[in-house]
């Protein structure tokens, strides 16, 4: 038998492209591939992409231009890029830069194994159709070794909300939910080889309408059902939309165990001219509206969001709105970006703020989101959380884990194993972790 071909990928971007790098790697497994870490000895190498930002697109063509020289060495290098890149940009990519030989989209992932033949053959291949054949049941997880405790599943793709300034709907395409018995056929799998946590994934996760026996499921049912499957401990799921967020959802917040204390719920901007600039189709009034009623359902979640400052026509004033909407929810973490233009999407055509005007938002921004984050973490000293142990830390006889709130938590002379979960008593709060000690 000859030796394994070696496969290097590497992932930007979501979540999601985290867990389609995982089905790309074991769809080329069948073609007699391993993964390697290191781009140098790859027979392969596939870069999944991100659109989200200009930064994140542009990262790519400049990893390319690196790869000239290992591709000179070892003319049989292919050399393809898959992801939202991949999707916006097909032909261009192969155009600004010759060595690719392959691009392949999101939805077109079960074609990869006919099209690294013909790049192996000499041929350049490009799919980024919107097939519709069921993906997901093409790219079956294959029994592979044992593995981390912490699963993603995706359980729905793509967007039919065209905010003003994404490009996911265009990358992702339509929204589509897969039918929950596929979905806990996959889970039921993923626990059989030692996963404890699943976090469900969708760009609009909280919109999921997969079929079921007796119809559709809403994401609450599919979480109940999910909560029926014998050793997997801990649900979770991103990320959601304030307008998808139904009662059933809230409800599960209260009474499903296994559903952790978690809720990324992006909000953008908290001026209504903004978000309806924006096409949010949510008010700021509205979202706060709905985080009380998720808190009323579960005090103790922790509230995640994401932001976006200097969208064009943003004054001061609107400005100064998002920070007031930040002071009302208090977010136990949050991700902020600056306004990015994406070519194709509508906002990119109106009046930009002044950049620099931009920046300065953002520094203030993160400043609040920063010490809002801080207080959060550090008001978990004294309490009682659940962990689950995901790897060793750093000194001898530490473990490592997730808490029940995602809190990175390490807890010294530990005799557990990854893949336990216990009760922890935190005792201090660092920079981006806790410290914690075993309840006995
Ligand atoms: N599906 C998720 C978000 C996907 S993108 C959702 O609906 O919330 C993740 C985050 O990137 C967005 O929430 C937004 O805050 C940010 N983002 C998207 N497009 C952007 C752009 N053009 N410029 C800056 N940030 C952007
Ligand atoms: Fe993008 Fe808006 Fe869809 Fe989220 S809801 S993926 S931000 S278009
Ligand atoms: Fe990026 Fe595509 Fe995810 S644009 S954020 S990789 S859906």
């Amino acid at each position: 038998m000859s030796a394994p071909k070696k496969l290097f990928i590497k992932t930007y971007g979501c979540q999601m492209n985290v867990y389609d790098s995982e089905r790309m790697s074991e769809a080329l497994g069948g073609q007699g591939y391993v993964e390697t870490k290191s781009a140098d000895d790859a027979d392969m190498i596939l870069l999944n992409t991100c659109h989200i930002r200009e930064k994140a697109a542009e990262k790519v063509y400049s990893e390319l231009g690196r790869f000239k020289k290992l591709k000179a060495k070892k003319p049989d290098l292919k050399i393809g890029v898959a992801g939202c890149v991949a999707q916006a940009e097909g032909q261009e990519i192969m155009r600004r830069q010759p060595l690719v030989d392959l691009v392949v989209g999101p939805q077109s992932y079960h074609r990869l194994p006919e099209m690294e033949e013909k790049a192996r053959s000499g041929e350049k291949v490009l799919d980024t159709d919107f097939p519709e054949e069921d993906k997901f049941e093409k790219l079956k997880r294959r029994p592979m070794a044992k593995r981390g405790p912490a699963a993603f599943l995706t359980v729905q793709e793509g967007c039919d909300k065209f905010c003003a300034f994404c490009v996911v709907p265009y990358t992702r395409g339509a929204e589509v939910s897969r039918p929950a018995d596929r979905i806990l056929t996959e889970a039921r799998d993923l626990v059989e080889r030692g996963v404890r946590e699943i976090t469900l994934l969708g760009q609009n996760v909280n919109a999921y309408h997969g079929a079921g026996a007796n119809g559709d499921l809403t994401l609450a049912q599919l979480i109940w059902e999910l909560d029926k499957v014998d050793g997997l401990e801990r649900i979770r799921f991103t990320t959601s939309h304030p307008n998808d967020m139904m009662d059933d959802l809230i409800e599960a917040h209260a009474s499903c165990k296994k559903l952790m204390p978690y809720l990324h719920l992006p909000v953008q901007a908290g001026s209504d001219k903004i978000l309806k600039r924006m096409n949010r189709s949510h008010t700021a009034e509205s979202y706060l509206r709905l985080i009380e009623r998720i808190r009323a359902a579960r005090p103790d979640i922790l509230i995640s969001g994401d932001f976006i400052v200097g969208f064009p026509e943003e004054t001061e004033a609107d400005f100064q709105a998002t920070l007031d909407l930040v002071e009302e929810v208090k977010y136990g973490t949050a991700y902020s970006f600056k306004y990015s233009t994406r070519p194709g999407t509508p906002a990119a055509e109106r009046p930009q703020v002044d950049p620099a005007e931009a920046d300065d938002r953002l520094q203030r921004l993160q400043a609040l989101l920063t010490r809002q984050q801080r207080e959060i973490q550090d008001s978990m000293v004294g309490r009682e959380v659940g962990v689950l142990f995901e790897k060793p830390g750093r000194q001898a006889g530490q473990m490592l884990g997730k808490s029940d709130y995602l809190h990175a938590v390490h807890v010294a002379d530990c005799d557990r194993e990854i893949g336990d979960l216990a009760r922890v008593r935190i005792v201090s709060s660092r920079t981006n972790s806790l410290a914690g000690e075993l309840i006995e």
